[in-house]
């Protein structure tokens, strides 16, 4: 099926700070090969058929390519972004002007939460992550502003910072985890609600294998993930393997540098960026 995407170059990539376990600033970091993966990505999904908007890139702000982090978007409701580090807090505003430029109905948060790092929307119902990153009580928020049921989870390894970098929402039925990342209630609830999801390994986990983008038939994810593209393909799914090793650096893959636009077929495509 046919989706909406919006993607911000990374033209201002680096690796400055460390807020997750992946970033290491002593690290040297290839901008060129950065903004080479990036638009091998952006080129994949217009050559299968999604619609991409660009938001332009801010200097000083180097994550901000990861733009699944800058709001969640469902039916057309944007619930923007409070980012955990000042390193980032800049980035939430400037998501949520472009919204507000291309026509949605935009709503700042009044809690910490990175978008669709840690909302990922699940059929009917939105899968949350808490523990590392986003507030609980900003589940509770999306909640109100959807209007659909928000199921908490909690987060417990720091490598998996974000929902998104242990969960793949696949289909509006099933997603594929690594059970690792979550507590045993939350590993529980999983188990109750996805019998038939995909299991991923430790070491699928430890590429971000998970930082996957389904369309639900195809699924985007790292090339370095390759026992999760067998078990999705066993399962009916096509995997999609792409080389992001340079974002990775980041603790990034294609997932956080996709941030899905839903419900709204309103304004022309932006041709920003
Ligand atoms: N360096 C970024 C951070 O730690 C990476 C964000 C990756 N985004 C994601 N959706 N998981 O915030």
């Amino acid at each position: 099926m046919s989706r909406r995407y919006l993607m911000c170059r990374p033209t201002h990539f680096a690796v400055d700070y460390t807020i997750n376990p992946w970033m290491d600033p002593t690290a040297p970091v290839d901008v060129e090969r950065a903004v080479a993966q990036w638009t091998t990505l952006y080129e994949l999904y217009l050559s299968l058929g999604h619609t991409v908007d660009l938001i332009d890139p801010v200097p000083g702000l180097p994550d901000m390519v990861f733009a699944a982090n800058g709001a969640t978007v469902v039916d057309g409701k944007v619930y923007g972004a409070q980012f955990r580090h000042p390193e980032r807090a800049d980035e939430g505003p400037a998501y949520l002007s472009w919204f507000a430029r291309n026509g949605f109905d935009v709503h700042a948060a009044k809690n910490v939460n990175e978008g669709e790092g840690d909302l990922l929307l699940a059929g009917e119902v939105i899968l949350a992550g808490t523990g590392l990153r986003t507030e609980h009580a900003a589940h509770l928020e999306a909640q109100e502003l959807f209007g659909r049921p928000v199921i908490s989870l909690q987060l417990v390894d720091p490598r998996y910072y974000h929902l998104d970098t242990a969960l793949t929402v696949l289909s509006h039925d099933n997603i594929a985890y690594y059970p690792g990342a979550f507590s045993p209630g939350s590993q529980e609830v999983l188990r109750r609600l996805y019998p038939d999801a995909v299991v991923a390994t430790a070491e699928d986990a430890a590429v971000l294998g998970l930082n996957a983008v389904s369309d639900g038939d195809r699924v985007v994810l790292p090339s370095a993930a390759t026992a999760l593209a067998g078990a999705l393909a066993s399962k009916g799914f096509q995997p999609v393997p792409v080389d992001v090793s340079e974002l990775h650096k980041a603790g990034g893959g294609p997932k956080c540098c996709t941030l899905e636009v839903r419900g709204m077929t309103g304004p022309e495509r932006s041709e920003e960026g």
